[in-house]
């Protein structure tokens, strides 16, 4: 029995296994119990011997079984270990960043660019008032060219604003001309009433700047603009200026740039005309300039607002305007700085 015994203990070899040898041999069932249970049939001058005998056997098994038992978890466990062992050698895992947004990285870049420049940074409110997006502008409520903004009203007095204009009489209206000449350039989200195509959206981003002191001129804005059109597109990329109206400015212009696409021969996504439209500018208006309080017979200056998402188009080459607030993260992976 002892022999048998410890050989199949010795042979079981998962936990499931050992616990049927332990009920086999040390259970109720077994062998042993039964010898234990059958004592009295045992002659008296006996029972002492085969007792201790049948105790020390249990004893023996138990041992063993739990010593059996041991191994076995011991070995679970180097197996686990085995099995999860992390290999530190190996290169770790990038973390994914996100990348910056194309029309982000233009508008950094452009404020560093104006900030340089001695131009400070002003951020206008998104729901306009009539008061400031038209009326300081030199659009009264009936001027007809209140249509070319193609503005979203909230009520008689708020709106989304279709332009980033509002930000000039903001300014203009507070700034204290004996501390110096004022220079702001003002970012900011715009919304108007457009069909969506590849170069129009109905919600897009500006920059509108405002330079106004003593003694400036038309050929201040022209190199103003086009230094900026080559800090952004390179030195070779062709710009022109061509007259235009904003009720405003005059004279008024605006800054057309060759077309990224077909490099001015003319294709789909300039119209066929090789240019595409960035910006609108001109000599401030002396109306606005006396609506807000600054005489125009001492001060004047210039003003112009930047199609940001035309700049980044121009600048990546991007063929579809949507793309910027469509949010597929494929395109907006594209610009991922090296890391
Ligand atoms: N506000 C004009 C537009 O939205 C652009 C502009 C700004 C023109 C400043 C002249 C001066 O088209």
């Amino acid at each position: 029995l002892r022999e048998k015994g410890l050989a199949e203990i010795e042979k079981a070899s998962d936990e499931k296994k050992l616990n049927d040898v332990r009920v086999k041999l040390v259970g109720r069932k077994s062998e042993l119990t039964k010898i234990l249970r059958s004592m009295r049939d045992v002659a008296p001058e006996d029972r002492r011997e085969v007792g201790q005998k049948v105790n020390q056997l249990r004893d023996l098994f138990n041992k063993k079984l739990n010593g059996t038992k041991d191994q076995i978890n011991k070995a679970l466990v180097a197996e686990k270990l085995q099995k999860e062992k992390i290999d530190v050698t190996l290169p770790g895992r990038k973390t994914h960043l996100g990348s910056e947004h194309p029309i982000n990285i233009i508008l950094d870049d452009l404020e560093t660019y104006f900030i340089s420049m001695g131009y400070k940074v002003v951020q206008g409110p998104e729901i306009e008032t009539d008061h400031y997006c038209f009326e300081m502008m030199n659009l009264p409520k009936d001027h007809p060219a209140r249509d070319m903004q193609a503005t979203f009203y909230i009520d008689s007095e708020n709106l989304l604003r279709p332009q980033t204009s509002g930000d000039q009489a903001r300014v203009l209206e507070k700034h204290d001309f004996s501390k110096g000449p004022l220079k702001m350039v003002g970012p900011g989200k715009v919304y108007r009433r457009d069909d969506d195509d590849a170069t129009h959206s109905h919600q897009f981003m500006q920059m509108e700047g405002l330079v106004i002191d003593k003694n400036i001129t038309m050929s201040d804005l022209k190199g103003t603009l086009e230094e900026t059109a080559r800090h952004v597109f390179g030195q070779d990329r062709g710009t022109c200026l061509r007259p235009s109206y904003f009720p405003f400015t005059e004279p008024s212009v605006e800054m057309d740039v060759v077309c990224f696409n077909c490099e001015g021969k003319g294709c789909p996504i300039c119209k066929y005309t090789g240019w595409i439209e960035v910006l609108g500018a001109g000599m401030v208006h002396p109306n606005v300039l006396t609506n807000a309080g600054v005489d125009p017979d001492v001060y004047g200056g210039f003003a112009f607002g930047i199609g940001l998402d035309r700049f980044a188009i121009l600048k990546y080459g991007i063929d579809d305007i949507r793309d910027f607030y469509t949010n597929d993260v494929r395109f907006l992976g594209q610009f991922r700085k090296e890391e």
